[in-house]
């Protein structure tokens, strides 16, 4: 990952382009974090084990409703990280959260080839669902906000 570059300045117009396209997007959030996730998976077949709701359920995991849930909730936070990066110069996510999702994610076995792979599809999947406002600008502000928020799990990715 690329570390913590907190204090880097992540400008008003970075922020505006992430919020501008998840805005284009949210309509369709679970159609997009489905296409994410398949993403992920195409690349990464074996990251599908990590999920206890995909390995107990019958259910095809193009239907699975916790998994649309996991990759919106992936763009929710990029977005919000973006806004808080520009206003507070850092991610800010409760300090419970953090834990918490440092600890599941540490427990489930994610590691950090997992969160690059999830950054492409990431970006792969925007750059899909807003041909028409896609920039190399828009995809550094994704990129840079991802990376913040990924920095701020990693610090409590312990049991
Ligand atoms: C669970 C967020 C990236 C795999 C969760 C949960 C949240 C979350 C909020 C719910 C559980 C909790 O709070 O303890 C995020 C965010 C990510 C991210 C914001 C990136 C910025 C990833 C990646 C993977 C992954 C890259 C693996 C490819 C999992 C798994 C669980 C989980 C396996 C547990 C699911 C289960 O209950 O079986 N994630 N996640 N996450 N996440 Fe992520």
């Amino acid at each position: 990952m690329s570390g913590n570059s907190e204090g880097r300045i992540f400008t008003e117009e970075q922020e505006a382009l992430v919020v501008k396209s998840w805005n284009s997007m949210k309509n369709n959030s679970g159609e997009w974090g489905l296409k994410f996730f398949l993403k992920i998976f195409e690349i990464a077949p074996s990251a599908k084990k990590l999920f206890s709701f995909l390995k107990e359920s019958n259910v095809p995991l193009e239907q699975n409703p916790k998994l649309k849930v996991h990759a919106k909730t992936v763009f929710v936070m990029t977005c919000e990280a973006a806004v808080q990066l520009r206003k507070a110069g850092k991610v800010v996510v409760r300090e419970s959260s953090l834990k918490k999702m440092g600890a599941t994610h540490f427990k489930y076995g994610v590691v950090d080839e997992h969160f690059e792979v999830t950054k492409y599809a990431l970006l792969e999947t925007i750059k899909e669902a807003v041909p028409e406002i896609w920039s190399t600008e828009m995809k550094s502000a994704w990129g840079e906000a991802y990376d913040q928020l990924v920095a701020a799990i990693n610090t409590e990715m312990k049991p």
